[in-house]
């Protein structure tokens, strides 16, 4: 199954609830994600706001070039565990932020020029060389889903080319933009042409532009022909580095979220209670909202035994979905959800004083299932008083 769930792994071994990231499945995509790199010549960063399962950075820092960071303690955990470049973006920073960023940071993107202003001096009297770069917003959606659209009509995300202030440019080195969200490249195509239209005159004089995340590389339908072709292309124009900050692609299948059955009620359908929890575990499912995969579990009625299936905590609408099996679910019987390693690990909360789910990292070349991390009650306690 290429859904980062290895049938070879044995789910008695697995305590639940409990992530299990698939090494393999993380070395695919790190060679996708190396030949671009090697073929277009641009940089690839993780966006830990999506994956920070800080164990397997040693892995990931072998082809990837560096993190960007959402805060300074994203800035901080990439500086001391991936060790390479870190760029920094947030919608906006407090001076203390800024304070904390200096030292972490290789790049810092500012998402208003009122902020670039506000904190250019203290960014130069730091004496460290910081790459200084300025968020715009093409004003071009791509996505249908408003919440995942950094373009939509009031946006509060990246400068407006009607607001973009050339006279403060000294001092600014590169351009960001962040626009897309699982999409393929001619998404990314279509972008560039509103992004050059609007802000290629800036470029000449620029070192550097990132374009975001949201590039589903690793997809097995992602056209990275062109993808490649469009970077090798803008290089050569513009004559400057461009990054790719996704994070998404980096983990895309790469781990599962392993459940158990815990009891089995009935209101209208059969219901199992499990031991993890949509809103305090899978908080994109109602957030989003969307429908996880399960393995072998089918739609509603397509297999002989139709379960609702819902977590342990208070919410009425602590529910993950409507899945049937080919075999009666009894107390104890695990659930494995699919494509649970990116916005789920990092979302997780103890909403409720649910456990945590452990984090166990499985290596399909020798079958070794190792946990690298157990949660107990002072996590859940250290962080409220
Ligand atoms: C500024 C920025 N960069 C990178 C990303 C990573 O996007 P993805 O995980 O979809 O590739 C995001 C996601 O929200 C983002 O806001």
């Amino acid at each position: 199954m290429d859904r980062g769930y290895s049938e070879n792994l044995d789910l008695n071994r697995v305590p639940t609830p409990c992530f299990v990231i698939d090494e393999g499945k993380l070395k695919y995509n790190l060679k996708i994600l190396d030949d671009v790199q090697k073929r277009s010549g641009c940089k690839i960063l993780l966006a830990l706001k999506a994956f920070a399962m800080f164990s397997v950075f040693p892995l990931l820092r072998k082809t990837l070039k560096g993190i960007c960071a959402s805060s300074p303690h994203e800035a901080r955990l990439g500086y001391e565990e991936f060790r390479r470049e870190v760029h920094s973006f947030a919608a906006a920073y407090s001076e203390t932020d800024i304070k904390e960023l200096i030292p972490l940071s290789d790049h810092i993107v500012f998402n208003s020029f009122a902020q670039w202003n506000r904190f250019r001096s203290l960014i130069e009297k730091s004496g460290r060389k910081i790459n200084c770069g300025i968020r715009v917003n093409p004003e071009h959606s791509e996505g249908q889903v408003s919440i995942y659209d950094p373009c939509a009509p009031g946006s509060r995300l990246g400068v407006r080319l009607k607001d973009f202030d050339e006279n403060a440019l000294p001092g600014i080195s590169g351009l960001h933009f962040h626009t897309l969200c699982e999409q393929n490249s001619d998404a990314l195509d279509r972008t560039l042409k509103v992004f050059e239209e609007k802000f290629g005159q800036f470029l000449y004089q620029m070192q550097w532009v990132n374009f975001g995340g949201g590039h589903h590389i690793t997809r097995s339908d992602y056209d990275v022909d062109l993808l490649c072709n469009l970077i090798i292309q803008f290089r050569k124009k513009y004559d400057l580095t461009v990054y790719l900050e996704p994070g998404e692609a980096v983990a895309l299948n790469a781990g599962i979220l392993v459940a158990s059955v815990l009891d089995i009620v009935d209101n209208h359908i059969h219901i199992a209670i499990l031991d993890t929890s949509a809103t305090a575990h899978m908080p994109d499912v109602l957030e989003m909202p969307y429908r996880p995969e399960v393995v072998n579990a089918g739609m509603p009625g397509q297999r002989a035994y139709t379960y609702r299936l819902g977590g342990l905590s208070c919410l009425a609408g602590d529910i993950i979905g409507d899945y049937s099996f080919d075999e009666p679910l009894k107390i104890g019987t695990k659930i494995v959800f699919l494509d649970m390693a990116h916005y789920t690990m990092v979302k997780t909360t103890t909403f409720n004083g649910v456990k945590l789910p452990s984090i166990a990292l499985y290596k399909p070349e020798n079958d070794k299932l190792e946990i690298i991390r157990s949660f107990t009650y002072e996590d859940y306690k250290t962080r409220l008083s």
